[in-house]
């Protein structure tokens, strides 16, 4: 029976890997997760066939002995948000830095068999050229962007240096079901989703018309499963894209048409650090990895405006 451990597994998208492992049925799960973002409610229907630990990746002592002898490591925990990390640079540093050091380590003493790391689109940068190949300099904006690409960069380290397996996924502005709507640093179809449902403006940071390649949560749990198992890909880096580019002035005006409803986004300045425009190249993930997205940025965006409908609806609302 194979050791899965999924760091941030309480999280929005290292749940949904979770999820995703259970529903194959291959192995045992643990998560290990501090809570200071993620949020027990998200493994509610599966906390009885998880092993939860409430732990701290800043912390090696902590999370060495949960992690030794596991066959994949999923590592999603993470400070995430660019402005976040601009406002407030030294716990997303210590984090995302450290943290995953400190996993990685974990994993190659501990004799894990590999390591599947949550990198970030964002260390692409500004440059105009679009689609985003993994083959491009890096030109990370914003301390989350370096502190993201200095975990790929130490997790092929530790696959040239330590015989570590490692493979680095750059997602890129990953949104779906269970996404945390609360905080000024939310996503920003979570905020918009919220915006739509409670009737009121959303915040549109510039004129609108930055770009994204959205990618749905169901999509990302198919990628780090190809890339467990994967042959001949250890200290690679793929992209974790849909593919597509999306502005948020077409995405606010798709919630805008599914509720039936016209409310004016309230525009302010460019948000400090923001890339411009994101698009992924999925040539490596489709050819190395077999990963082949499966929602439209129309199917994906229902899907979670139905959640948040369903199950979100008193938090949503304030109630
Ligand atoms: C970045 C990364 C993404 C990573 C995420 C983690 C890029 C291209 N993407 O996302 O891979 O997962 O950090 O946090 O760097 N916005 C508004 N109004 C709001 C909130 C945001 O207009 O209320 C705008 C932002 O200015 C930005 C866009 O929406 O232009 C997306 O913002 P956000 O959802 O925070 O994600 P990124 O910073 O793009």
């Amino acid at each position: 029976m194979n050791k899965y451990v999924v760091t941030g597994g309480a999280g929005f998208i290292g749940s949904a890997i979770v999820r995703g492992l259970l529903r194959e049925g291959s192995g045992r799960v643990s998560v290990i997760d501090n809570l200071f973002s993620g949020n027990e409610r998200n493994l509610d229907e599966v906390r009885g066939q998880v092993d939860f630990h409430r732990a701290d990746i800043r912390n090696f002592d902590e999370i060495a002995p949960l992690v030794r002898g596991a066959d994949v490591v999923f590592h999603e925990a993470a400070i995430p948000s660019v402005p976040r990390s601009i406002e407030d640079p030294v716990p997303s540093h210590d984090v995302n830095i450290n943290g995953t050091f400190n996993v990685l380590r974990a994993a190659a003493e501990g004799g894990a068999g590999r390591v599947v790391y949550a990198a970030s689109s964002s260390a692409y940068g500004d440059s105009l050229v679009l689609p985003k190949v993994e083959t491009m300099t890096p030109k990370p904006k914003s301390p989350y962007a370096l502190q993201k690409l200095a975990g790929e960069y130490y997790a092929s380290v530790f696959a040239s240096c330590f015989k570590l397996e490692t493979v680095c996924l750059r997602y890129f502005n990953v949104y779906g079901p269970r996404q945390d709507p609360s905080s000024q640093y939310s996503g920003v179809l979570s905020l918009f989703i919220k915006s739509i449902l409670t009737g009121t403006a959303p915040a549109i940071f510039g004129d609108g018309e930055q770009s994204r390649d959205f990618t749905f949560v169901d999509d990302v749990v198919q990628l780090n499963l190809k890339a467990a198992r994967a042959p001949g890909v250890a200290g690679k880096v793929f992209n974790g894209g849909n593919g597509g580019r999306i502005t948020l002035n077409q995405a606010w005006a798709l919630l805008q048409k599914f509720e039936g409803k016209t409310i004016p986004a309230l525009h302010g300045a460019p948000r400090a650090g923001d890339v411009h425009d994101s698009q992924a190249d999925t040539t490596a993930a489709a050819a190395e990895l077999g990963y082949a997205p499966k929602y439209s940025f129309e199917e994906g965006l229902r899907l979670t405006l139905e959640w948040y409908r369903q199950n979100q609806r008193s938090a949503v609302l304030g109630g």
